[in-house]
């Protein structure tokens, strides 16, 4: 119960789904190049997927991002100014879930182009849309917003900002967010 006697949407028994992307390899964090293993935005689709038990579904590029932070800037900027990233596999057949976790970096202001791939032309009719994104200073930028636009017939709801570089100890975080 919130403070004044209304109910908390229960969205753990909803069936949901957690589609996101994310890239590993080299990243910058607070003013320093790092190599990581695993990108910030899965390690917090991990958390979601542990707390809450959806099934996931990434987002991949057809031509994976050079591994090369700069060169990743780059193509990101060609990717999004050109509507061009195909992507290797389509979304599932999201008519059983309620509910879409939706995971994404903010790339340039917004999402990578391969979300605009994969999540445009779906029916989303009935279902609710939690945005929950990583960035190094821009917050959730105009990503709710994007979503709106391409969600029709959804509903996106509060997102949830983490960022990049400490997603190592944002397990709480989720936890309270969920
Ligand atoms: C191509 C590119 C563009 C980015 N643009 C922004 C930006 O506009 N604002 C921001 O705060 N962070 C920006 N970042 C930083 C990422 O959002 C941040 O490192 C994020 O956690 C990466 O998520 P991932 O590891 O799941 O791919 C950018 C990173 C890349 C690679």
């Amino acid at each position: 119960m919130g403070l004044f006697g209304e109910k908390k949407e229960d969205y753990k028994n909803k069936k949901s789904i957690i589609i996101y992307f994310s890239r590993a390899d080299e990243n910058y964090f607070g003013g320093a190049m790092k190599y990581i293993e695993k990108g910030n935005t899965e390690v917090i689709a991990e958390y979601i997927r542990d707390i809450t038990g959806s099934d996931m579904f990434k987002v991949e590029p057809l031509e994976p991002y050079s591994a090369n932070y700069m060169q990743c800037i780059e193509e990101a900027k060609d990717r999004t100014r050109s509507h061009n990233a195909p992507i290797k596999a389509n979304v599932p057949d999201l008519s059983s879930y309620e509910l879409i976790y939706l995971g994404s970096p903010v790339y340039w202001g917004g999402m990578p182009e391969e979300l605009f791939t994969a999540l445009k032309g779906l029916d989303y009719t009935g279902k609710t849309i939690r945005p929950f994104v990583t960035h190094e200073g821009s917050g959730l930028s105009s990503i709710p917003n994007q979503l709106k636009d391409i969600c029709i017939g959804g509903t996106v709801i509060d997102g949830l900002a983490i960022l990049g570089s400490t997603v190592n100890s944002a397990k709480n975080k989720v936890e309270n967010w969920i």
